[in-house]
């Protein structure tokens, strides 16, 4: 397979990186079962909180574990013929031998959780690399003033790759989005007019829109906005697998445009994760700082938010299956697409590092 969009490599994503395996939410002391990276795995919470994820299948005879009871020491025991698993994979015990056969072990894999992100090292769980963990403190999730709501989840038959970049592409909202976002003139957002912060673990373009007067609708959601306010747009790429796009944040500014205070911010989270080179587990949530009591908004809001990531997905899907046999047709880059080909390119320096 030749990994568009990166032939060069040959490579379909980064090792020895952290990538988004579940919410916290969905993992209980019963496993669940999830193909991520390209390993099939459960995972469960273990009872002293920890996640433990391990390969899926009883080395014995490929039992899937997933439906496994657990016994009263926190082990997994097989459905099949009784072999008990700690929740690091050891073989702790067979029912008619003392002897474990030394390819009698689950592959343990490393994980990490940061609420609402469970997280899972692609790569030797012995190297995993906490300093690589997106730090997502700037997110606020655990602040009292967020509202994180609009959980969902897709199963995407595309290539993580092509929806990363989807989401840096800004070009596509006039005329994809038509039914959740509207028609914005296509020419409204200036590429050239980005501001971009790259930092090892992040990735951000910002704009911002002109300084206007405050409109009386804004002020229901926003009672501390003064005469003018501006908003500001980000899309922020947190190690390879967590984008968020800030919806909006408004300010409080002078005429002049500077900004006096942040007057409320909104959020939208995307974990990106492949499951296999040509299919994709996308994680959905929404964050919010003001209005947070009305649920009314919390329902439209996140409604939205599936109407808009359901078209994204229609475009990609459609595209996946035509990468192969378009592969050596050039392909040509628009302005627009200047975000999204420096995720790519981040993306596959990654790759020729690992
Ligand atoms: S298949 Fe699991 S012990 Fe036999
Ligand atoms: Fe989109």
């Amino acid at each position: 397979m030749a990994h568009y969009p990166f032939h060069k490599t040959g490579k379909p994503w980064p090792r020895n990186q952290w990538y988004v395996a579940a919410w916290s939410h969905e993992i209980e002391t019963t496993p669940l079962q999830r193909k991520l990276l390209g390993h099939t795995i459960i995972l469960r919470r273990l009872r002293n909180g920890h996640i433990s994820a391990v390969s899926a299948l009883c080395p014995h005879r490929r039992m899937p574990l997933a439906s496994a009871c657990i016994d009263e020491n926190d082990q997994i025991v097989c459905p099949y013929h009784g072999a008990t698993f700690s929740g690091a994979g050891h073989c702790t015990s067979l029912p008619f031998q003392k002897h474990v056969p030394d390819t009698m072990h689950l592959t343990a894999f490393a994980t990490a959780e940061t609420a609402p992100f469970i997280w899972i090292w692609e790569g030797n769980a012995s190297e995993a690399d906490m300093s690589l963990l997106p730090d997502i403190k700037p997110l606020k999730l655990s602040a009292e003033s967020t509202l994180i709501f609009g959980f969902g989840y897709r199963h995407v038959r595309a290539r993580a790759q092509i929806i990363l970049e989807n989401l840096f592409d800004e070009s596509h909202i006039s005329f994809t989005h038509t039914h959740s976002l509207g028609t914005r003139c296509a020419s409204d957002r200036n590429p050239a007019d980005l501001a971009i912060t790259d930092q090892p673990d992040y990735l951000a373009f910002r704009h911002a829109s002109p300084c206007r007067q405050t409109e009386d609708g804004m002020l229901s959601l926003f009672p501390s906005l003064g005469q003018f306010m501006q908003v500001e747009y980000r899309s922020e790429l947190y190690g390879v697998s967590l984008i968020n796009t800030v919806g909006t944040e408004t300010f409080s500014c002078r005429e002049d445009g500077t900004h006096v205070a942040l007057s409320g911010c909104m959020n939208f989270l995307h974990g990106i994760t492949p499951e296999t080179e040509t299919t994709t587990h996308y994680f959905i949530a929404a964050t919010r700082d003001f209005a947070t009591d009305s649920k009314e908004y919390t329902d439209i809001l996140a409604e939205r938010n599936f109407l808009v990531i359901d078209e994204d997905i229609r475009v990609l899907e459609a595209i996946e299956p035509h990468l192969e046999e378009a592969e050596t047709q050039p392909e040509p880059n628009f302005t627009t697409d200047a975000a999204g080909i420096r995720v790519r390119r981040r993306i596959e320096t990654l790759l020729e590092d690992a």
